[in-house]
């Protein structure tokens, strides 16, 4: 499928960087929110409760994926430059080992943006994040630039992963739970289209009876492999 498919996408969630040593949500027991409450920690609400606690936990995220490298199904991923990459990925780990195309539908935590909506944008450093601070510009909180439960996703990003969805011969899926929606739902788009979908996970997932073919087992083994 992979070598006649002529637009192939590949759809990645939290298992992709697992790997890397950067957690995933839902595993148990050890995934983030078996741990921690998503809505004090990611969510709007969360944020406008306690934006220090909120800071100091993506802090700590951050310093992890400041500090994780990328694991061998980033690098075969990116070696394959004819791929889009659409991940649910806050990470930049799939952009660090070199993909060319990548459409972050949640944001990204390598950056901070403004809570108070002017606009302003700036990189963080990741090995050593910055606590609660204010907007240089409108001096309103800054946040990290990613998407939280009950906000939208970046239109834009979201166009660029439906046309590839719907666009595409086949789809692989890595590493994801797929129960977080609307992005779950491009596996649907692409399956309709009429692509082939490869599911690769350590487990059975929510998608796993859309597939034509699932792989199960870690994807820093599967997916060199395959590609
Ligand atoms: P989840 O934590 O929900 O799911 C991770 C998936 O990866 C599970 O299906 C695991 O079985 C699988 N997995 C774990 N280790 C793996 C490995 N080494 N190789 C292959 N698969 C492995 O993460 P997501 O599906 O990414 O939202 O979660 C979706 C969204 O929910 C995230 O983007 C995040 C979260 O709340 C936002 O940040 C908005």
């Amino acid at each position: 499928m992979l070598a006649d498919g002529r637009r192939v996408v590949s759809f990645s969630g939290a298992g992709l960087s697992a790997e890397s040593g950067v957690g995933t949500f839902r595993d148990a027991p050890d995934g983030m929110w078996a741990k921690y409450d998503p809505v004090r920690l990611a969510s709007p609400e969360g944020f406008a409760a306690d934006p220090g606690l909120v800071i100091d936990w993506y802090a700590a995220r951050r310093r992890t994926v400041g500090n994780a490298q990328p694991n061998p199904a980033h690098v075969a991923l990116a070696g394959r430059g004819d791929i889009i990459h659409v991940t649910q990925n806050v990470d930049d780990l799939l952009m660090r080992a070199g993909a060319a195309v990548v459409i972050p539908l949640h944001g990204s935590i390598g950056f901070d943006r403004c809570n108070g909506g002017c606009g302003h944008i700036e990189r963080v450093d990741m090995t050593d994040p910055p606590g609660l601070r204010d907007c240089p510009n409108c001096g309103a909180p800054l946040r990290p630039a990613v998407v939280w439960f009950g906000e939208a996703m970046p239109s834009e990003a979201w166009d660029k992963a439906d046309r590839a969805c719907r666009d595409c011969d086949v789809l692989l899926v890595i590493g994801t739970s797929a129960v977080v929606y609307p992005a779950a739902g491009l596996i649907d788009v692409a399956k309709a289209a009429g692509a082939e979908i490869i599911i690769v996970n350590t487990q059975p997932s929510e998608a796993s009876p859309l597939a034509d073919i699932e792989l199960l087992g870690p994807a820093g083994e599967i997916v060199p492999q395959l590609l």
